[in-house]
């Protein structure tokens, strides 16, 4: 069958979908969880608490199939430009191929600079933690990371996310071009015992620059020509990184098909690997190639990322809901909805498809979330009982890393399982007639339910259990992209807003010029100027 011919009878799935609860397809299938749950990679995806029944899964199956998900998935992993607006390959996967085997990019295999990369930055980081290179004020304690977007996300989140590994210097994160927060980031440093790593692709995003120079002057007022020794620099622009004045040997390369947002695995991560240490970033690495492996290798309907692809997919564009949320039931992942936000609605939130044409069908989207137990006690009201349904990705590890707060733990997971089963069942008005002595209460303690979700159950979070976690992430959005055909690995929607940013910063510093601006903008400027006098 043809993909469009599937979609038509997707559309009919969905209908289906739509005039029954979740709950029922418990009732006509005892072994619902067994069949729509999958354990691989020692981890557990539990996705029996959707609509999907047996024939809108082997719909969406067939869908993938039709729509090439696994050629387009080799060809990725083979090195071919599959980023064809910037003509690039996509290989992140190359950077934690711990089996070594070749990757040819035009002909050229990468690892051996691959891992010539990664034994300079394991050298390195060796060198800080144990302070055999340090600063003007002896061993660094504390290392500032000064990027944005894929240059800060990814190693912030994991390293807050890694935390009981961490036995290294102490991590601070930049990102913003607001001065408060490198002013509040550097107020509480010593610059003579201060590293700092300016992460940058490209070596000319604004607010890196602008906070590195801030820095830089930070050093040397401090340090003077000493302050060069507290830089390093992780780009894939060296002549940039040269004119900035680092020292080439502090300065950790890598490559155009590593896009930002996949590059926690490059040089990226070099703050991580100098908080948690080479040995732990290396089981970080090999718990993503885990991933990718079974990926690569398992059938499409035992295939984790291909599954949670599809999920997104029938919630996406049969059930037409517009956002979903991501909800760890694990602190530490903190900030893995907004690493997940840029993973998902940088490389989704496309309008056209490879082509140039008009997407046929809703792309990406809103990724937004938060940790539990914290998001239920501020909007899960609106996940209960609001009008929008949300489809939730919930996120627990079956242990905690603090034995002694083994109540805790439990407490948590407790939590995590209520709120699946609240989406799920819900709670009718004859039940919430039975909790309430004023039957005008009743109808506000309805909870419709039949709202859906996924949980994702691993052991630990650990090096390697995050590498997995991440790596399932991308291959999801790589399979949700590759079905509706567009190119995940290009961000050209970031671009407009740089460029009138720079057009507009004149007539910021000058407080002049904007008549030839709309009326909201000239209006605008013209109130700030007015308070800025
Ligand atoms: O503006 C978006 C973006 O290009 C992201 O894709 C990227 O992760 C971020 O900016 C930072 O870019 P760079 O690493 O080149 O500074």
């Amino acid at each position: 069958m043809e993909a469009d011919a599937i979609w038509t009878a997707l559309a009919g799935a969905g209908v289906a979908a739509r005039g029954r609860r979740i709950v029922s397809l418990f009732e006509a299938d005892p072994d619902r969880f067994a069949g729509f749950s999958l354990r691989a990679t020692g981890m557990l995806l539990d996705f029996s608490k959707t609509s999907i029944d047996a024939e809108a899964l082997a719909l969406l199956l067939r869908l993938a199939e039709a729509t090439g998900v696994a050629a387009k998935r080799d060809a990725m992993l083979a090195g071919a430009a599959i980023n064809a607006t910037e003509g690039r390959a996509v290989l992140h996967t190359a950077l934690r191929n711990r089996a070594n085997t070749p990757v040819l990019v035009g002909g050229v295999d990468v690892m051996p600079e691959v891992n010539a990369v990664l034994a300079r930055m394991e050298a390195f980081a060796r060198g800080v933690r144990d302070g055999s290179i340090a600063g003007a004020g002896g061993p660094f304690t504390d290392v500032v990371n000064i990027g944005i977007g894929g240059s800060d996300l990814g190693p912030a989140m994991a390293t807050q996310a890694l935390a009981p590994y961490a036995d290294g210097p102490r991590l601070h994160y930049v990102s913003n071009v607001d001065g408060a927060h490198v002013h509040d980031t550097l107020a509480r440093l010593d610059p003579r015992t201060t590293l700092v790593v300016v992460a940058s692709k490209t070596f000319t995003t604004i607010e890196t620059m602008t906070n590195a120079r801030t820095a830089q002057a930070w050093l040397r007022g401090a340090l003077g020509q000493g302050a060069d020794a507290h830089f390093a620099a992780v780009s894939t622009a060296l002549d940039r990184t040269a004119a900035f004045g680092v020292d080439p040997e502090r300065v950790f390369g890598f490559w155009d098909w590593v896009g930002g947002r996949y590059s926690v695995w490059s040089a990226v991560g070099l703050p991580l690997m100098l908080a948690i240490g080479p040995e732990r970033f290396s089981q970080f690495l090999g718990g993503a190639h885990v991933m990718d492996r079974h990926f690569a290798t398992a059938p499409l309907a035992e295939n984790m990322p291909v599954l949670l692809g599809l999920v997104g997919v029938w919630h996406r564009n049969l059930m037409g809901y517009p956002s979903r949320a991501i909800l760890p039931y694990d602190q530490r992942l903190g900030r893995l909805p907004a690493y997940l936000q840029q993973l998902d609605m940088e490389s989704n939130g496309k309008g056209v498809t490879l082509d140039g044409s008009p997407v046929a069908r809703a792309s990406g989207p809103v990724v937004w979330g938060e940790p539990g137990t914290n998001g239920q006690h501020a909007f899960y009201q609106l996940i209960h009982q609001g009008t929008d349904v949300v489809p939730c990705e919930f996120l627990v590890a079956a242990n905690g890393h603090e034995p002694e707060l083994r109540h805790h733990h439990e407490l948590l997971l407790a939590n995590c399982l209520a709120q699946s089963e609240a989406l799920m069942l819900g709670r009718d008005l004859a039940a919430a007639e039975r909790t309430v002595k004023d039957p005008a209460l009743a109808p506000h303690k309805v909870f419709k339910g039949d709202r859906p979700s996924t949980t994702l159950v691993y052991p630990r979070l650990d090096p390697a259990t995050l590498g997995r976690i991440i790596a399932l992430y991308e291959h999801r959005v790589f399979v949700e992209g590759a079905i509706w055909g567009i190119n995940s690995f290009d961000q050209w929607g970031v671009e407009l807003g740089k460029e009138l940013a720079t057009a507009l910063l004149p007539l910021v510093q000058s407080g002049m010029g904007f008549e030839a601006k709309d009326g909201s903008t000239a209006g605008l400027l013209a109130a700030i100027t007015e308070l800025r006098r």
